[in-house]
């Protein structure tokens, strides 16, 4: 049996044979061990990106795959157009206008409510649900040239291209060949509210053996490591129910993200390019609450690990971070590093809150059960070696002295990544708004949980405004107009209903339009499902289904001002959003059916919408079923916290913030 974790290091492996098992079974022979990291393989040729912020551009294969999918897309906008008609337009509006037009998708974090509500948005959009298409708004998926994920968007998104894109129902509650997402089954404790149950003893132990193996290669481990190979269980294809606590399998461990290029739905460019935000803890730089919006936000694409920010403008081939590098060059021919890029280990650290977790006392989670359990696991596979944090994924530095003192890090061995929405920016808008990038329409997911019923309030936004044009503002594009603060969200009702930001550009390259569909409450007016903890860490059957029906009608549903009817025109109105700068571009006027759309669903800052428009919804989440034995906590309310990562904690009364320290 060839165990691949060799064989990916191993250059006299045919890469024909390497192909053959990539196809046959994923990572044929891999075991629990391949969550190891590969040291001193050969070094490649061109490993780093070093371009600066007046001069920014992308990688070669981005370029490349952007392109041959945009093939893809301009037959996709012909699908879901048709010849236009139907929304006042001749039909070379889908035929030539909007061709090369780029849109991308922004999944927000949240934890599981986020991979739920991000799911089922996604399933509106897709043109292969059919009630989706008959809504209109199943199409926006197949036109979209990006998608960009963090923390439990992240989960989401990973589990899709691991299992090769399949239709989202499948994805989540599984099919003939797919498991599912398996929620039923606790984060910590799958089998269940007794804690040393055998087959919990099972689970810790194979999670043990990945990390012991991690930490044989002398590579840095942290919370963050059991933390990915238990989210591995769930969202990536390599454990069914009945191998769940098998030592003999994998379990998604040598499952990489820059091993994506491989999967069909990549490979033929029938999907989107997938990019996964991570933030970072600088150097020095404590803190509580938000990160301050100039700690460098970084991106994991399946080809690179980069910054787009200013300070940074640099990138490391995907497959090969890790690798030590000094000055942009390896220390020497054979000091690479390949395979730190597990899939789980990518959106692990997208959602590594341990920090925040830890320096803020959140007394609800580090009194957890499932929190000590971790913790004690990491204790006993702890190495005295191991001289990095704990509460943050340590990844080596591949941009040490390569950009001087104006990037913080420089002269930093380890980077300290994080939770990607640690800054405020739960929305992952940054990679959209890449000038190279050109994107005319971006969807904003958003299920962070800013309000006591943790339903968005539009921080994420208000974040990404600052960020935009205060730190980004030579390399990322302009906001669009929007709500200055929360207030202004909620009075507005931007955040009850899908809104378009950004409607009355002047040129296409004034700022993108963004299309905010935040979770909100039923619009019929019935009980809300959709609006969970963030550490809720299990997900009866039952549960799931109601959040994806919920989730997905609101999302074709539009809305009607001063009822509790959806929009039959929601979808159209889509369509209207979506091609609205190309028909810019080409100097068309907009048609009437678009302009009754734009006056419904665009925030105009000189004559804003008003939250009275939202009618009868109802705030309080409802449990469809308590999960009584839930040893995470199940359905419980948890005492919630103040702000932070995982799509914004709620912040109630009477919670002691004790100051920092690492664990
Ligand atoms: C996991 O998904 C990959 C990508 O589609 C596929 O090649 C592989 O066969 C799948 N593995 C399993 C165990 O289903
Ligand atoms: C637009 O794209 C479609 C689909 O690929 C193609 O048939 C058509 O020729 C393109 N139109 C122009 C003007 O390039
Ligand atoms: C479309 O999605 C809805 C909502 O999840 C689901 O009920 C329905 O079965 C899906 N339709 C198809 C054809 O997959
Ligand atoms: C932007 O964020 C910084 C903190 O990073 C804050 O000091 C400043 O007040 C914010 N500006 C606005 C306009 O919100
Ligand atoms: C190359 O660098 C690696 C990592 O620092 C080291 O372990 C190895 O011994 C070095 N090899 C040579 C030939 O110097």
């Amino acid at each position: 049996m060839i165990d691949i974790a060799c064989a990916r290091g191993l250059s006299a492996l045919p890469f024909s044979l390497f192909l053959l098992l990539q196809a046959t079974g994923s990572v044929y022979g891999a075991d629990l061990k391949s969550y190891a990291p590969q040291v001193n393989v050969d070094c490649p040729d061109s490993l780093l990106r070093v371009f600066s912020a007046s001069q920014q551009s992308l990688s070669g294969g981005e370029n490349d795959f952007v392109s041959s999918r945009q093939s893809v897309v301009n037959n996709a906008w012909k699908d879901w157009l048709g010849d236009a008609s139907q929304i006042g337009y001749n039909s070379d509006l889908a035929t030539s206008v909007v061709n090369d037009s780029k849109v991308g998708i922004a999944v927000s974090g949240g934890s599981f409510r986020a991979s739920l509500y991000g799911a089922s948005v996604l399933n509106a959009l897709d043109a292969r649900n059919q009630s989706s298409k008959d809504a209109g708004t199943g199409g926006l998926l197949q036109v979209s040239s990006y998608i960009s994920a963090l923390s439990g968007g992240s989960w989401m998104v990973g589990s899709l291209y691991s299992n090769n894109f399949p239709e989202i129902q499948a994805l989540v509650t599984g099919s003939n060949e797919l498991s599912g997402w398996m929620l039923d089954k606790d984060l910590f404790f799958p089998d269940g509210i007794s804690l040393h149950s055998d087959e919990n003893d099972a689970f810790y132990d194979n999670i043990k053996a990945s990390i012991e193996a991690k930490q044989a290669t002398n590579t840095f481990t942290s919370l963050t490591d059991p933390w990915a190979r238990a989210l591995s269980y769930h969202f990536l294809n390599g454990t069914t129910p009945d191998n769940f606590y098998a030592a003999d399998s994998a379990h998604g461990a040598g499952q990489l993200w820059s091993e994506i290029v491989n999967v069909p739905a990549y490979s033929n460019h029938e999907a989107p390019f997938p990019v996964i935000v991570v933030n970072s803890r600088p150097l020095g730089k404590a803190y509580e609450n938000y990160l301050a919006l100039d700690a460098p936000v970084y991106e994991f694409s399946p080809l690179e690990f980069a910054s787009y920010d200013p300070s940074l403008s640099a990138s490391i081939n995907t497959k090969y971070v890790g690798s030590r590098l000094s000055n942009g060059s390896p220390v020497n021919g054979s000091s690479c590093m390949q395979g730190l890029d597990e899939t789980g280990f990518v959106f692990g650290t997208s959602s590594s809150l341990f920090n925040s977790i830890v320096s803020q006392g959140i007394g609800s989670v580090t009194n957890a059960d499932w929190f000590k359990r971790i913790t004690d696991l990491f204790s006993d596979v702890s190495d005295a070696r191991d001289t990095e944090p704990d509460d943050v994924a340590n990844w080596p530095n591949p941009f040490y002295q390569v950009k001087g003192d104006g990037f913080v890090d420089t002269d930093r061995d380890w980077l300290q990544l994080i939770d990607g929405g640690s800054n405020g920016e739960n929305i992952p808008l940054n990679p959209m708004f890449v000038k190279s990038r050109g994107l005319d329409v971006i969807v904003a997911v958003d299920s962070s949980a800013n309000t006591d019923d943790a339903w968005p309030n539009g921080e994420s936004i208000i974040y990404s405004q600052n960020r935009t044009s205060n730190i980004l503002k030579d390399t990322h594009r302009a906001f669009p107009p929007a709500p200055k603060t929360t207030a202004e969200f909620i009075s507005t009702g931007t955040n009850m209903r899908p809104t378009f930001l950004g409607c009355d550009a002047v040129s296409p390259s004034d700022y993108p339009l963004v299309i905010y569909l935040p979770n909100s409450p039923p619009l019929t007016g019935g009980d809300p499902v959709t609006n969970t903890d963030t550490f809720k860490l299990e997900y009866s059957a039952n549960h799931v289904q109601m959040f994806l029906d919920q989730s997905y009608r609101n999302t074709i549903g539009g809305f009607t001002p001063g009822s509790n009817n959806a929009d039959a025109n929601f979808g159209k109105c889509l369509q209207c959003a979506a091609v609205d700068r190309a028909r810019l571009r080409a100097d068309i006027e907009r048609s009437s059916f678009c302009n009754s759309c734009f006056d419904r669903y665009c925030y105009d800052p000189n004559d804003p919408p008003s939250s009275n428009e939202v009618v009868n919804r109802n705030l309080q989440n409802t449990k469809p079923d308590d999960v009584s034995n839930s040893a995470s906590g199940g359905d419980s309310d948890g005492a919630m916290v103040t702000s932070v990562g995982w799509g914004s904690v709620v912040l109630a009364v009477g919670i002691t913030v004790v100051s920092g320290g690492l664990l």
